[in-house]
Formats: structure tokens, sequence, C-alpha cells
């Protein structure tokens, strides 16, 4: 059976192939596939040889964690799959400046990030976070990355922060990233992390979903960039080359984190509530950006 299935994978990537290389060129996510492609074979020659090309502005560690701001960590112990403990910090770092209101977690896990970013949140905060039931993996709407199946089959999701007082500011989802009823979250959420599937296909719609999930001003989060998850820097490189809001994507250098801030040119509005999480705040929220300019 497993024979069969990457035979045929075989003959579709010959024929992809002959695709890419032909017609294929002229659409900018197939010209960086290419190019991830030579990466990956270690036919270039400079340090990124053995990793997917990483296209995105990046932006020093030092210039986001400061010294003028503390933050909380909890649960510091790290296990595979999780954020690392810098990139913890530095997620930290984003709630603290960021004072939100609400916040949508892509991809649980035991939690760990989630209980970090309640404990650096303000009280009246919000955490939704999402993920895939075990039971759903062979029935995902997309494809799944291999490496996907080792997190999504645990025992259990959010243990971290299961039985923790901070939990009452936490509202587990369960469900399917591309097919979970968003509406009423819709346009609310200060702060999106999306770190499920590491799949193309899935961080490309979690990516979109995001995008839809936030209010005017906000900031999303990815993990997972310019590591050895193809899937996650292919979708982010495109999204990056397509330019409008995704133009702003940037790199945290040294470390797996990407993110977005949207910035309007007019005053964000206050939450507008709709009834999934109280409303606490009528304060307007000032357009100036939280970060300092991204360097190459
Ligand atoms: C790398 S782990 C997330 C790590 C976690 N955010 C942290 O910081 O510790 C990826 C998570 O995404 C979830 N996931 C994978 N595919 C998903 C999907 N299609 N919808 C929702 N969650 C998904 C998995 O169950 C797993 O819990």
């Amino acid at each position: 059976m497993k024979q069969l299935r990457f035979l045929c994978d075989y003959v579709l990537g010959g024929v992809g192939v002959l695709y890419l290389f032909t017609i294929g060129v002229l659409r900018a996510r197939h010209r960086i596939f290419i190019q991830n492609l030579v990466s990956h074979l270690g036919l270039r020659r400079d340090k990124v040889a053995t990793r997917p090309l990483s296209i995105l502005p990046t932006i020093h560690v030092n210039s986001l964690l400061t010294s003028e701001q503390s933050v909380c960590l909890t649960e510091a112990e790290e296990v595979y799959g999780n954020v690392s403990t810098l990139e913890l910090a530095l997620i930290n770092s984003f709630v603290r400046r960021l004072g939100p209101k609400a916040i949508f977690e892509i991809g649980t896990f035991d939690g760990r990030t989630t209980l970090n970013m309640a404990a650096n949140a303000p009280t009246d905060c919000r955490l939704f976070t999402l993920d895939l039931p075990a039971d759903q993996t062979e029935t995902a709407a997309l494809r799944l990355d291999e490496w996907d199946r080792h997190y999504i089959l645990k025992s259990e999701s959010g243990s971290r922060f299961k039985g923790h007082p901070l939990s009452q500011r936490i509202v587990q989802l369960l469900g399917d990233s591309a097919t979970f009823n968003y509406t009423p979250f819709l346009g609310q959420m200060d702060m999106v992390f999306v770190d499920g599937s590491h799949s193309y296909e899935y961080v490309l719609s979690d990516s979109r979903i995001a995008f839809q999930l936030l209010r005017r001003c906000g900031i999303i989060i990815w993990h997972d960039y310019g590591c050895d998850c193809l899937g996650v820097t292919l979708a982010l490189n495109e999204l990056f080359a397509s330019g409008g809001e995704f133009k702003a994507l940037r790199h945290i250098r040294g470390t797996r984190l990407a993110y977005l801030e949207r910035r309007p040119e007019t005053t964000c509005p206050p939450p507008v509530g709709g009834g999934i999480f109280p409303v606490a705040t009528t304060k307007t929220r000032n357009t100036r950006s939280l970060w300092p300019e991204s360097s190459r």
C-alpha cells in the first residue's frame, strides 16, 4: 500500500516537475519552490544550503526584547513540539506590549504557549485555542505534513493549563482549522498565533483566516518559519511575494518566528465584543508601531 502510494506520488511528481520547469515558472510561488529545491539538494553554495530559502526581511531579537520590559515566563520546561524558550519570551513580550483583549491560537498542543500568553495578557483578556482532535487526523480537510501527526496524536490537548488558575481565561476549541466555524471570532482578535499544521496548504489557509480574525489593529505571529518546515516557509514566502498586507511580514532573526503587525492609518476602534467575550474597554489605541522598523 505504501509502495503504491509512493508510485502515485512519483508519477504525479514527475508530471508536476515538467509543469514547474516550463509554464510553472511564470508564478512567483513556483520560482520560490525551485529556489528551495536547489537549497534542499545542497546545490546552493551559501550557508542556507540545507534549508528552505527565507526571503522575509529580518528583525533582530535585541530590538524586540528590551531591558525596559519584563515578561512572565511559566512552564519553562520545553518539550519537542513547543516553541523554544527564547521564542516564548518573545511571544510573551508581544503580548505584554500589545495588552490584548482577545487572542486566538491555531494549534494548542500541550498549551504551554497558551498559558504563557494568558500569564502576560491583561486580566480581562480571553484566549481561544483551537486544536485538531486526534480522531479527525484521517479526515482533515487539507493535506497534513508528515510531522503533524506527532503533535496531533497526543493523549491530551492543553494539558499544561488544565486545572491552572489562568485556565479561566482560556477557551479551548476543537476542530479542523480549515473547516472550523470562525464566525463569532471574525474581526475581534488583537493577536493571532498560527502554529497548527505545518503543511503548505494549511499554512496558507490558516494565515488567510488569521487575517480575517484580526481587528483593524493587531499582530499575527507564526511559528516554524525558515527552519526545516518547508511548508511554512514556502507559504509565508508566497504570501509575502503576493504583496498587499502580507508585505509587512517579518522574520525574527535567529528564531523560527515570523510576525506581521497590522497598523491602519486611522485610529483603531475598541473591540467589537459581539457576545463571545466580555468587552471591557472603550480605550482607543494609538496607531504608532509597537515595533522598530525591520532591518536586513
Ligand atoms: C507544533 S504543535 C503547536 C505547539 C503549540 N502552539 C506550542 O506553542 O506549544 C501543532 C498543533 O497543531 C495542531 N494541529 C495540526 N493540524 C491542525 C488542524 N488542521 N487544525 C487544528 N489544529 C491542528 C496539532 O494537534 C498540534 O497540537
